[in-house]
């Protein structure tokens, strides 16, 4: 029997995780080991996403959390080292561009331990995103790279990545179509919008932010917002003076299922997320990214997402346009079909 890590860390790697651990467990040939670094230690940022997507509670804890990015990065490689010291699997799985994912690859591939990559070649060529240095730095290394999409492809391709590229699908969109069903009715009365901002570009300065909630407030005076804060952007409004209105409804971040019940209705979702920008185009509701690029470019080019820039104006304009052409239509892209994790586990059991 083989042994494969799977890595997670933050709120999006549950998500993805989830749909490897299904695919795992019902095979003969492999355990599954689920391995949190505690990136996100929220119960609403982490424990309530293994009980709303039926996985179980972690098998490892490394318990790192808080700290600069590379106190981060360099306390999950110590911790992690020393997990796989005591107890090495055949294979470490990561998924995603988190600082968890970069962290554990990098200690995966020092100790010697076959890596492969979920979500790899997505690029945004904007460096300022410590996402992107992840993203390199992971596909960089790893023996297996498996692409959401055919961008990816082509960007490790340019790279000099050719042996082991597999296009397989979507991890977060087979999560999202196996929870889809288990939603219980509920369905909004009237249009509104679901808005969700944590990016450090917009929201770690002050002008920056107060520019993009600007657009916020005058959209919201047409189509009421709900905004679910995150913890970095929620310490950030406490510290500035943010005009609060009735119309952007504040809430908490939420578990995996509820809002999963909130935005499926939303008329439009505006957001800086990289995963919220694929599942808007997976259910086909309108989407607003609220940045200057997207390393997930088949959104746009398929789907219904729309950059709209990070000032006031450029979001109002989006919104105007809108409102005055109607939602932007889009199709699936191809092999977001809900079997993404099950191509990949046929595929490393021919590897592994
Ligand atoms: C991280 C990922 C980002 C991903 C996002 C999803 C990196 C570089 N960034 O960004 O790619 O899109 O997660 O949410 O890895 N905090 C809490 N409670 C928590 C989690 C975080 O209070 O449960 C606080 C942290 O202590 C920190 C801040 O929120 O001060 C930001 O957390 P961090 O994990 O560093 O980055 P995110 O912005 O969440």
């Amino acid at each position: 029997m083989k042994t494969i890590h799977i890595i997670a860390g933050v709120r999006p790697n549950f998500v993805k995780a989830a749909a490897l651990y299904h695919a795992f467990k019902d095979e003969d040939w492999v355990i599954p080991i689920i391995v949190h670094t505690g990136q996100h230690y929220d119960i609403n940022m982490s424990d309530t996403f293994f009980r709303d997507l039926e996985i179980p509670d972690p098998h490892i804890c490394l318990n790192v959390n808080g700290g600069t990015h590379s106190e981060q990065v360099g306390n999950i490689m110590v911790a992690y080292e020393r997990a796989l010291m005591k107890n090495p699997p055949d294979m470490v799985a990561v998924v995603g561009d988190a600082n968890s994912i970069m962290a554990c690859a990098v200690t995966a591939k020092k100790v010697g331990i076959a890596l492969a990559h979920i979500e790899a070649g997505l690029r945004s060529r904007d460096l300022t995103m410590p996402e992107e240095i992840n993203r390199i730095i992971t596909d960089s290394i790893s023996d297996f790279c498996f692409v959401t999409e055919k961008s990816g492809v082509s960007n490790l391709t340019q790279e000099g990545k050719v042996d082991n590229v597999f296009l397989v699908g979507n991890v977060m969109v087979d999560t999202l179509f196996r929870q889809l069903p288990k939603l219980n009715g509920n369905n909004a009365s009237k249009p509104f919008a679901i808005a969700t901002l944590h990016r450090p570009a917009n929201v770690d300065n002050e002008t920056s932010f107060k520019d993009i909630w600007g657009a916020l407030v005058e959209i919201s005076q047409d189509m009421p917002i709900i905004f679910p804060v995150h913890p970095r952007t929620k310490v950030n409004m406490s510290t500035w003076d943010v005009s609060i209105v009735d119309t952007i409804e504040l809430t908490p971040p939420k578990p995996y299922m509820d809002f999963l019940g909130l935005w499926k209705d939303a008329a439009l979702a505006i957001t800086d997320s990289g995963g919220l920008q694929e599942e808007t185009t997976a259910l086909k509701v309108p989407c607003f990214t609220v940045r200057e690029n997207t390393e997930r470019p088949i959104t746009i080019d398929e789907g219904t997402n729309t950059l709209v820039g990070t000032t006031k104006k450029s979001i109002l304009d989006a919104y105007e346009n809108f409102k005055n052409n109607g939602p932007k239509n889009g199709i699936i892209p191809k092999l977001w079909d809900g079997k993404a994790a099950v191509r990949i586990a046929s595929i490393i059991k021919g590897l592994i």
